[in-house]
Order: structure tokens, then sequence, then C-alpha cells
């Protein structure tokens, strides 16, 4: 017979028993907010290009990657809950929306670049709240070097002028050790080399922090801003790290990075070099730059958010006012052989409400002691952030999220 197909960006795909991509993220593939002239996320995608004025700036590969560039060619283990249907889109099993803007580390370094960023829309299946949405923006850098004098000796001039630099800033940085047993240097490599390497990867960023975030915290001695550096893991870099910037009394997660292990520039072909890369957040960073309170925001198209905004500029995000909320509770018995992951339930809130949608949380759950049959009960709040919202509204919408649980997951309704 014939076999069912997808369309995504004006091309038809085959779907099979992996195929989880649904109608709202298919909505989103073609806007890239990341290029749209004066959408904050635009403006702060140039503002870290400014910041590396000699590297080049990509920002138009295709979301669409194999699963095979996005995991295997990045050393990520075959085991990795990244790759399940529940945590990533996949239009079929050869076929993903990137969860990440590393997917593209070995197609650029194999084309040749030494010096890149690369912003991007990645995609994650995730809850539903005031900080995540399964779509968002990455900025991806990477600067590889030839592994011998004359890449040291670049590397050293570059440190010695990034350090001078940061000595002269109200900046506090928390170091950790470029190596030490729990974040290694790779056997292929020269300890000596990838100290270098690491420290240049740490000055870089610590001064596009400083760029960044300087003009908000770190203006004064009196208020430094604060970095502080920690180590992490990831499949393709080692030693690896992550940066956390202090704001209004948090720390904040911002980004990750490392030395890139040779296994991934073997697969770009690239060779006698070594060189670190980093991916950076951009939602996060703007939400607190602008003062933008909800991350579904930057999707809105009202103009009252929109208007606010000029290319290049940073300014103050002016909430207008907040229409009420609606919550809407709905508890149903799980089918019994194949279970309800959190994240479908959340995919299908999301294709009946759109942005409507602003919250969704588990307040109960419980297994029937005699039947062991298993019970969830979830809160949906629905609230426009553009309009009020009338009571039949929400009554119908959350009476099609009902329906279509039933439909397609066959729970019963309690
Ligand atoms: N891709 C990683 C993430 O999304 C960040 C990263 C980029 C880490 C480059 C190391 C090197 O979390």
């Amino acid at each position: 017979g014939h076999g069912k197909h997808v369309t995504v960006l004006g091309e038809q795909y085959p779907t099979d028993s992996m195929t989880n991509i649904s109608p709202t993220i298919i909505s989103k593939l073609p806007l890239r907010l990341h290029t749209q002239p004066s959408h904050p996320l635009s403006t702060l995608r140039a503002l870290i290009e400014s910041h590396f004025p000699s590297y080049a700036h990509l920002s138009s590969l295709s979301p669409l990657v194999t699963p095979h560039q996005n995991f295997d060619l990045l050393s990520f283990p075959q085991d990795h809950p990244g790759r399940s249907v529940t945590d990533s889109y996949y239009i079929n099993k050869d076929l993903m929306l990137r969860t990440h803007t590393s997917a593209h580390e070995v197609e650029v370094f194999g084309r040749g670049e030494t010096k890149w960023l690369l912003t991007a829309d990645v995609y994650r299946r995730d809850e539903i709240d005031g900080s995540h949405y399964p779509v968002f923006h990455q900025t991806e850098g990477a600067r590889i070097l030839s592994a011998d004098q004359t890449g040291m000796q670049e590397v050293e001039e570059d440190n010695a002028r990034l350090t001078a630099h940061l000595e002269r800033s109200n900046i506090i940085i928390e170091d950790v050790p470029h190596l030490s047993p729990t974040n290694p240097c790779q056997p292929a490599h020269d300890p000596k080399h990838t100290e270098l390497i690491a420290k240049n990867l740490k000055l870089s960023l610590n001064s596009l922090m400083l760029q960044l975030f300087g003009g908000h915290v770190g203006s004064t001695a009196e208020d430094p801003l604060r970095v502080r550096w920690i180590e992490a893991t990831f499949p393709w870099t080692t030693p690896s790290f992550e940066v956390e910037v202090f704001f209004r009394g948090k720390w904040l997660e911002i980004l990750g990075c490392g030395v890139v292990r040779q296994a991934t520039l073997d697969n770009s072909n690239v060779s006698n070099k070594l060189g670190w890369a980093f991916g950076l957040g951009l939602e996060r960073i703007a939400m607190i730059l602008y003062s933008i309170p909800d991350i579904r925001l930057f999707w809105s198209q009202d103009e009252r958010f929109l208007s606010q905004f000029k290319q290049g500029e940073i300014s103050t995000f002016k909430p207008y006012s907040r229409y009420p909320a609606c919550f809407k509770d709905v508890s149903f018995w799980l089918p019994e052989t194949s279970g309800l992951h959190e994240n479908d339930f959340c995919d299908l809130v999301r294709d009946v409400a759109g942005d409507i949608a602003e919250d969704v949380k588990m307040i109960d759950s419980f297994t029937h002691p005699k039947t062991n049959r298993k019970s969830v009960c979830y809160r949906i709040n629905y609230r426009s952030m553009d309009r009020s919202l009338s009571n039949d509204e929400t009554n119908t919408l959350h009476a099609q999220v009902l329906s279509q649980l039933q439909d397609q997951f066959g729970v019963e309704i309690r």
C-alpha cells in the first residue's frame, strides 16, 4: 500500500514508527527568529557575532539532520537518553530535528572553517512552563588551531591580550583547573597544548560574558560581574565545562563548552589541529538582558511586543497587562499497556491550545491498590498573552484536550 508522508519545510518525507513531529513544531520551522530584523534574539546573535569579528558567521543551516550527525559523529553512546522519541523530534528513523547546534560541528570543521559561529533554532521535547519551550536558539562557537609551535604561539599571544583586558575589568571569576583526574586530557593530545587551549576557551568566554552582561551588572567595582566555571561532561569534548553567571541572587547556567575530542576532529577529516567549542542558549540570556518574563513572548506576533525592539539595541521590555489565568484539571487512567509520557501529553496540549498553554503540571498520581491501574491528574493553565479568553473558548480548548487524549492514546477520563 501507500506509505504515509509528512510535509516539512515544503518537502515530503515518509513516516515510520519513530515519527513524532507535531503540527505545532512543523509550524515553527520556517520562522527563524534569530534572523528576524529587530527581534531580541536577532540582536543578541549580532551582539555575539560582533564580539568575534574574525569568525565566520553562519545562520542558515537546515534544522533537519540525521541522528548520525546529531549523535553518532559526536560519540554519543547508543543508549543516551537524548536519542529517545520521548526527548527528541523525529521525521522518521533517519531524519530528526537537531537538538543542539553541535550537530553541525563535524560538517563545519570538515568544510575547513577554523573560527566560526553558528546560530540556529534547536528542538527538544519538554514540559510546559514560563522558561521551557520545545524550540529555542543556540549559538555554537568554535576555534581550531594547528597543533604545533605556530598554533601554540598564536594561542599564547591571544591569552596574554585577553588576560590584560580582563584584568582591567570588573569581573570576578571562580575557576576550576584546566585539567583534573575527572576532567582529563585526551590520550592523543599533549597536556601542555590542551592547557593552553582550555585557557584560551575560558578567557574568550569570560570576555564574551563581560560584553553581554557588563552593562547590567559588572559596570562598577561595587557590583562586579561574577562568573563561575564548573566541570562538566559532553561526549565530544574533554576537558569540558559549564559556565554560570550570578544574576539577581541566583547562579544561572549559560553555556556548555570544552576542548574538542580527537574523534570529532577525525570525523571532520581535520588533522594536526586542536581546539575548543561552546554552545550558548540565547533565550536564557535574552530574558535577562531584556527583562522578558515568559519564553512564549519570543514567538509573539503582537505589535505591543514586536514594536518595542530595534535591531542592535538592548532595551527593557515593558510588560503589557497580564490577562486572567484559567486553570483546568484533567484526571485519567493511563492505558494499561503503553502508558503515556509527560512529553506526549505536553505536545498534545500545544497542538490544541498553542501558546495559550502557559503551564502544565502533574498535581496528583495514584495506583489503585486492587487493580494496579495508574491514574494521573494534570492541571493546565490557559492564558493568552495578547487578550482575555472567554469561558467558552477555554472550555472548548479543554474539551478538545480530553477528546484528543481519548482518541490518540486511548486513556479513560475519570
Ligand atoms: N551542545 C551542548 C548543549 O546543548 C553545548 C556544548 C557545545 C558543549 C559545544 C560542548 C561543546 O548542551
